[in-house]
């Protein structure tokens, strides 16, 4: 059977459509380098392409999260799977300042740079380390993929491009909110026990809800060993963080009880 015209005309269409949409996947590419190139400073487009050059990162596309101080992207990691990127500016004057008591006394980081930029990668550097550590222990966190001076790559969580929601951002059943604060309390004691570590910043803003519910934990940047001088000040700040938000979703939590189940199982 030979080709009608309305096959051509469809093979017409289909080409000048592919064409358009290699276009357009184009234009949006340059788009997002040309917002990158606005955003972050040459060293940090250098680290940035060479791990896309060195094939640990396959792709960077849009933006998930524009912080004052990173903005995160969703990524494509060498082997195809979804990535979250997450990018520290390095030009912010605040930045030392507000952060250099988490860093002082961390034994893994014995001298601490003065020079601003170095900072910053220390900072995304013990983030990383942190993220390790949780993850090695069992923690549900994003898997840590790879970190390069102020770049930190992850797994991303979510589907398709879609983050699955943080826990402040969704309605849960009570039912729900039981299951969310069992599995914080059992991520918090492995943290504790097996990590040795404290969040520092756990809230309803770091935690992030998959299917299931399924708890993850992220944002390791404020993240202390134990025997840091803020370390129970802090565990004590993050359940107390916690119970305010699920008390006023209407599921009543008690923070001693809590903090005693972290630290003795
Ligand atoms: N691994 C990840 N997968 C999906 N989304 C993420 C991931 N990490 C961070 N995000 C998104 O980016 C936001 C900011 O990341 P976070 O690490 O909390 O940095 P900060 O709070 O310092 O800006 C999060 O609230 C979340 O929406
Ligand atoms: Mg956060």
């Amino acid at each position: 059977m030979g080709m009608g015209v309305d096959d051509v005309e469809d093979r017409l269409r289909l080409r000048e459509f592919r064409k358009e949409r290699a276009q357009r996947y184009l234009e949006k590419r340059s788009e997002l380098d040309e917002s990158l190139e606005e955003v972050f400073d040459q060293r940090t487009l250098l680290a940035l392409y060479e791990l896309l050059n060195t094939g640990k990162l396959r792709e960077v596309m849009g933006v998930i999260s524009a912080g004052k101080e990173s903005r995160v992207y969703h990524g494509v990691a060498g082997d195809g799977s979804e990535t979250a990127v997450k990018i520290y500016l390095t030009s912010s004057a605040e930045f030392r300042r507000n952060r250099l008591q988490y860093v002082v006394d961390d034994p893994r980081f014995k001298s601490i740079p003065r020079d601003f930029r170095k900072f910053v990668y220390l900072w995304a550097k013990r983030e990383f380390a942190n993220l390790v550590d949780a993850y090695n222990a069992g923690v549900s966190v994003p898997k840590p993929i790879v970190q390069r001076e102020n770049i930190l790559v992850m797994q991303f969580l979510g589907e398709n491009g879609v983050r699955y929601p943080l826990l402040v951002e969704e309605k849960f059943e009570s039912d729900e909110l039981k299951m969310i604060w069992e599995q914080l309390l059992e991520n918090a004691a492995k943290m504790y026990r097996k990590a040795a570590l404290v969040h520092g910043d756990l809230s309803e803003y770091n935690v992030v809800v998959g299917r299931g519910p399924a708890v993850y934990i992220i944002d390791f940047a404020q993240a202390v060993k134990l025997g840091h001088p803020l370390a129970e000040t802090l565990l004590l700040k993050g359940f107390e963080t916690l119970a305010k938000f699920f008390n006023k979703r209407g599921f009543s939590v008690n923070i001693e009880e809590a903090v005693r189940m972290v630290k003795a199982g």
